[in-house]
């Protein structure tokens, strides 16, 4: 689904009559040692990357890994990470920290049952170190493990993700997730009934949030199964916890801005569960949001597969799993309108925001954009299925950073008598900072070129 953002500076009246104040934000936070880690106390060193035909890690993306934005308390992200996490009672919920991107296949893909062809395990779409490591694609990584060492019956996790993505205003390559589980152990427990009573009890004691979300799903059926081997009862009670905490979440942050909301009147806010599908839970969900002409994915959610438990060692557990974006709510809730500003150094940004509050974005001027486009002959035999446009992507990155806003396939083109397939695409030039002069932007497309021309054999047009 593709969100028009435009509409989040027309946010910014909304926020400025929002003020959420978070409590007991400032968490303990627990270091684990992810697989990686592990390596390191074996005193490999962290930065070392064994590279093979798997590895397309490019510079700027590694350097994207060190600057860390959720370790600054004053950061949007983290703002908003603290709210989400001031729902979780701190002592069933362990708050665990990963500070490497860097996991295992086996953590980010097998771990969570994901098919050996899975399109996410593509070198199109995932960033390699080398053909057994990635940078993380989602916190979900951190599940097994998480499941498996601590103390209390859940977990929070919030970290950097990354992914090849196109270029757009909400589109990056790094963005970051919170992850959150809960289990529970039908140990000691005489019947079913009294373990389905448990987690009912569990799921009384979460406030019920105001806000009226539209719930048209089964508790389970043929395309969304409940598993087997786990009875109707205990599959409902799991879903019920499961989508009270997470309602709880979501109408605690979206009644304030109701409140504030002139216009909210006028179109009443509309929350949504529908159906989902990922490897690791099932039935899975997604909850969305209606938000200025678009449903928006807030996130995605499910009863967790007992192959999850079965990793973690823990065969006899049950619970389920969440895993959110950050940055998407954060736009919405802060009025942000491009996602390269969570990236930004500028004291313009960063000075905005305080620990604890939720407080629109002021936008400093817009500088104005110009666009340059790129067209070029595939090599001969190539169709343009096989040019994959994330290739692009990356050489843009490399080559501009982030001084592309976007980044669009504006022509295809087939030859008639040769055959030869020729693409054009269009690149936004837009700093969030300054202005950019027209040589400038020359160099830079000179360069985009002929990195498409070293790298990929196209005939510039
Ligand atoms: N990891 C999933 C994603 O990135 C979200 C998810 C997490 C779904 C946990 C279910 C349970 O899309």
């Amino acid at each position: 689904m593709r969100i028009n953002w435009s509409c989040c500076r027309q946010l910014v009246s909304i926020q400025k009559l929002l003020k959420v104040r978070a409590g007991g934000l400032h968490t303990t936070t627990r270091q684990l040692s992810n697989s990686t880690q592990a390596r390191n106390e074996e005193g490999k060193r962290e930065d070392s990357i064994e590279k093979d035909e798997w590895t397309n890690v490019t510079a700027t993306i590694e350097r994207l890994t060190h600057r860390k934005l959720l370790s600054n308390p004053a950061h949007p992200l983290s703002i908003l990470r603290d709210i989400i996490f001031s729902k979780f009672p701190e002592r069933e919920y362990t708050r665990a920290n990963f500070p490497n991107p860097r996991v295992s296949v086996y953590e980010n893909f097998d771990s969570l049952n994901f098919a050996p062809d899975h399109i996410g395990r593509s070198k199109t779409d995932t960033y390699y170190l080398n053909k057994h490591e990635v940078l993380r694609t989602h916190t979900s990584a951190h599940q097994v493990e998480s499941f498996r060492v601590h103390p209390t019956p859940g977990f929070l996790v919030a970290a950097d993700v990354y992914r090849r993505d196109e270029i757009d205003r909400t589109h990056y390559p790094a963005f970051h997730q919170m992850e959150g589980g809960r289990w529970w152990s039908p140990e000691g427990m005489s019947s079913v009934k009294e373990f389905v009573a448990k987690i009912e009890a569990d799921t009384a004691k979460i406030p019920v949030s105001g806000i009226k979300i539209v719930d048209d799903t089964l508790p389970f059926h043929d395309g969304n199964p409940r598993q087997d081997g786990q009875s109707p009862e205990v599959c409902i009670a799991l879903t019920n916890h499961l989508k009270r905490s997470l309602e709880r979440v979501v109408g605690e942050i979206f009644e304030n801005i109701a409140d504030g909301d002139p216009s909210a009147t006028k179109e009443p806010l509309q929350i949504r569960w529908i159906d989902a599908t990922f490897p690791f839970t099932s039935p899975s969900w997604e909850m969305e949001v209606y938000w200025q002409g678009d449903w928006l994915e807030l996130f995605g959610c499910g009863v967790t597969q007992q192959r999850v438990f079965e990793q973690a060692g823990h065969p006899e557990r049950v619970g389920w799993a969440v895993g959110l974006g950050l940055e998407r709510l954060a736009m919405v809730l802060f009025g942000i309108p491009d996602i390269r500003l969570f990236w930004s150094e500028d004291p313009r940004f960063l000075e905005q925001f305080t620990p604890g509050v939720v407080n629109a974005f002021k936008p400093f001027s817009k500088y104005p954009g110009t666009y340059r486009d790129v067209a070029f002959w595939l090599k001969d035999g190539t169709t343009p299925e096989q040019f994959h446009d994330n290739d692009l992507m990356d050489i843009v990155r490399e080559v501009a950073g982030d001084l592309v806003e976007n980044v669009s396939l504006i022509d295809k083109f087939t030859h008639p008598k040769t055959k030869r397939n020729s693409l054009c695409y269009r690149v936004l030039f837009q700093s969030m900072e300054r202005t950019l002069y027209n040589d400038e932007i020359n160099v830079l497309q000179d360069n985009i070129r002929e990195t498409l021309k070293i790298k990929f054999g196209v005939e510039l047009r």
